[in-house]
């Protein structure tokens, strides 16, 4: 229940994605909005809120990477083409790589601007800043890099999702079942036959 099968994902997996998942969507709202604010004290605000679900985002990926190499991955179901899994294991790349790449090039502007303005995570811990040029051309190259890698991230989970949909409401199979509980994708298994192969 709490590790994955070669069927479904467990607890363990399912709670990371979701936690993640949410947040990572909230972030996106949340950077997007807090740049157009004009009230300097709400935006300082919603800033140290940013900055600080990044950081958890940024711890919470770090045990979900460790606890991934340490358990098996479901099968793909045999109705999905070659195509499909190179383009379904591509996103998933993606969004791994944005779990780490978006949180670290937020901390770059933080940390390469001239202001040098403290994060208090959760009003809890001073993050420190990372060793980098402080500069106005520093800052806003890594202002662009965490914006564009942002926004593309988002493109690519708004496909993830979509194509998750699509599984479910067309294809009828298991995949998103297994994400939700490591139990209810059994009860679809009859639809969802399952390849000998590994993925
Ligand atoms: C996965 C986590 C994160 C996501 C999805 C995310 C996303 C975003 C987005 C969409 C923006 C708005 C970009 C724009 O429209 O210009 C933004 C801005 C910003 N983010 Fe993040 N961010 C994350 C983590 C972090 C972290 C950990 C920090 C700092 C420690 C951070 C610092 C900033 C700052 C300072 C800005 C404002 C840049 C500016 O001055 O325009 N972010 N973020
Ligand atoms: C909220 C809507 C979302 C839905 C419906 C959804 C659905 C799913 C499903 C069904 C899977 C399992 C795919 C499989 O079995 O091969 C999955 C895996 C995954 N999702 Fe999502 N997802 C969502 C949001 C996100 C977001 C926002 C991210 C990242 C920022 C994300 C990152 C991932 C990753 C990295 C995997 C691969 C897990 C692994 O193999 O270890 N998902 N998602």
């Amino acid at each position: 229940m709490l590790r994955n099968s070669r069927e479904s994902f467990g607890l363990v997996s399912i709670l990371f994605h979701w936690i993640i998942g949410l947040i990572f969507i909230g972030q996106i709202v949340l950077g997007y909005l807090m740049v157009r604010v004009s009230d300097f004290t709400l935006q300082f605000s919603l800033y140290q809120w940013h900055k600080s679900f990044g950081f958890l985002i940024l711890g919470l990926s770090a045990f979900r990477l460790l606890w991934k190499v340490a358990n098996p991955r479901p099968r793909d179901p045999q109705s999905m083409s070659p195509v499909e899994r190179v383009a379904a294991h591509g996103a998933h790349t993606i969004l791994y790589l944005s779990l780490f790449l978006v949180p670290l090039t937020g901390w770059a502007v933080a940390s390469s601007s001239p202001l040098q303005i403290p994060t208090f995570m959760f009003n809890l811990v001073v993050i420190p800043q990372l060793p980098i040029t402080i500069s106005d051309a520093a800052e806003a190259f890594w202002t662009a890099s965490h914006a564009w890698l942002a926004y593309l991230s988002a493109f690519v989970a708004v496909a993830h999702i979509l194509a998750a949909l699509h599984h479910h409401f067309w294809q009828r199979d298991a995949i998103l079942m297994r994400m939700l509980s490591p139990t209810a994708a059994k009860s679809r298994q009859e639809a969802f036959k399952l390849t000998g192969k590994s993925s």
